[in-house]
């Protein structure tokens, strides 16, 4: 499998990172695109650089370079994630705006009918905001908003982020073990 992940400046760079190695864990192929306000948010919450990304994909772009084979509908990819999804990059796509790469691939999605996955997160959300999500949905995108559940009982932040992830693998197809899923079983 070869999946693009893109990485927007919405808090929670730790989700693009945590997922990134559990999709290498399971052998798949990740063309990686960071914005450049993901690149300071990155810094700002894990204290980490592109390139620290960079090593845990397959292949990474430059959000700027729109020659990338991945800006054509043509480069057999099997679907994007983008993870955490800014509103403005929700707008833009939602609005066809494909100023740079990230939103070009994810354009390409929607058009070749791939799979494309937004894991948007903010608080709150205004008319603006549902209505560009609403559109996407309509559009077949997956909305994954970045809301974990709390009925794991998890104990730090990793089990949180780690719901999350493990909520996107099982939506791209893959068994996960991060989390327990629930078993109906209130105490
Ligand atoms: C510290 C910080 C946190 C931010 N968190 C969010 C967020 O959670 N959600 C969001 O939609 N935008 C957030 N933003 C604003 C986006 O970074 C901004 O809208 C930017 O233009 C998004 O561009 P991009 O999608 O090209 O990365 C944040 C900005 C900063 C500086």
């Amino acid at each position: 499998m070869r999946l693009v992940v893109g990485i927007t400046g919405a808090s929670g760079a730790v989700y693009s990172w945590r997922l990134l190695q559990e999709l290498n864990r399971r052998k798949v192929e990740t063309l990686a695109i960071m914005t450049r306000n993901a690149e300071k948010i990155l810094k700002c919450e894990l204290g980490k650089t592109p390139e620290d990304i960079y090593g845990l994909a397959t292949e990474h772009y430059d959000i700027d370079d729109l020659t990338a084979s991945v800006a054509s509908g043509s480069q057999p990819f099997d679907g994007m994630i983008v993870v955490p999804c800014s509103m403005g990059s929700v707008a833009a796509i939602a609005g066809g705006v494909s100023r740079n790469l990230l939103l070009r691939v994810a354009e390409v999605c929607i058009k070749e009918g791939r799979p494309l996955i937004l894991v948007p997160r903010e608080s709150p959300v205004s008319v603006i905001h549902l209505e560009n999500l609403l559109k996407l949905s309509r559009a077949g995108v997956i909305i994954m908003p970045a809301c974990p559940g709390f009925y794991h009982r998890p104990k730090t932040i990793e089990a949180l982020v780690d719901f999350m992830v493990g909520r996107i693998l099982v939506r791209l197809g893959f068994e996960q073990d991060l989390f327990e899923p629930w078993r109906g079983n209130v105490t």
